[in-house]
């Protein structure tokens, strides 16, 4: 049956073959480090410098890694697919970028962000941020900070993904353990709106049985042939 109208969740796992690491897979980050000492406004206040260095860090990755085949394939579903397609992204990396997605919102934010929390500016930062850097727009010193929702903080672009959740037909969530909400509650949203739901993943998650297919593999098997699929239908 041809949909017309398609929202794509995606979360870590459709990075993790580009070298971008998952956060809750074996020796994924939250393993490593724990997220309230760099992932909440309550860590920023207490230790700034080491917030920046944490994402000083995985910003200087995006330099060494790469849009995989899975990116790529949802980049062409957008451009060739005859109904309308919104990826809806938990990832802060730049990948669907890189592969052409447009139609594209980041709701946990971007690491190639960052804002002055003293008059609000945003700009673009592909480099390191300390608490010496001062904003270009109010000239104050130590107030800008990674352009990411931490825990506790509400994400971006809740209005405009309700509102595409309402209408779609198809809602599919590839690379996403279902840990965080809203996210996570998406599938029921869309269900309630009567659209047919895939998950796509490489294991099981807490929300399989909410699904109507479960696909289990890597993204970048998975993906280009479900919208091979989508594009044949
Ligand atoms: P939440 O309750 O939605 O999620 C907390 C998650 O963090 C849970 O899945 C839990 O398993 C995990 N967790 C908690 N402590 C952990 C630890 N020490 N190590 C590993 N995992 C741990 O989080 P929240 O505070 O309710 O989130 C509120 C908002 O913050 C949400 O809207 C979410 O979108 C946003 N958020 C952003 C980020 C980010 O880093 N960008 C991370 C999480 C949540
Ligand atoms: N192909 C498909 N799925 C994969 C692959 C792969 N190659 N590798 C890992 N996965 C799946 C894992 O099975 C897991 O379900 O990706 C998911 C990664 O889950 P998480 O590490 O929890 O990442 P994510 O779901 O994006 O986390 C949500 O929590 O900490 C916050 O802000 C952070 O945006 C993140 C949010």
């Amino acid at each position: 049956m041809p949909f017309s109208s398609v929202v794509i969740l995606t979360g870590a796992g459709i990075s993790a073959e580009s070298g971008v690491d998952t956060f809750r897979d074996k020796g994924g980050i939250w393993s490593k480090v724990d997220l309230r000492d760099v992932a909440t406004p309550q860590a920023f206040a207490r230790d700034p410098e080491r917030v920046h260095g944490f994402y000083n860090e995985r910003r200087a990755g995006l330099k060494t890694v790469e849009p995989n085949v899975a990116h790529r394939a949802l980049a062409r579903l957008e451009q060739e697919f005859t109904g309308s397609v919104l990826v809806v992204t938990q990832n802060i990396d730049d990948l669907h970028e890189r592969a052409g997605s447009t139609n594209l919102l980041h709701m946990h934010g971007e690491l190639t962000k960052v804002f002055c929390t003293k008059c609000g500016t945003h700009r673009e930062e592909r480099g390191d941020l300390t608490t010496f850097d001062y904003c270009s727009h109010c000239g104050a010193t130590g107030t800008l900070r990674p352009d990411i929702v931490w825990f506790g903080e509400m994400p971006y672009h809740m209005d405009e993904i309700q509102e595409a959740l309402q209408r779609c037909d198809l809602f599919v969530a590839i690379g996403t353990s279902g840990s965080v909400y809203p996210a996570a509650g998406f599938v029921e949203e869309a269900q309630a709106n009567g659209a047919h739901t895939a998950e796509l993943n490489l294991e099981p998650t807490d929300h399989d049985n909410a699904f109507d297919d479960v696909r289990r593999g890597r993204a970048t098997e998975l993906v280009p042939a479900f919208v091979e699929e989508l594009l044949g239908a």
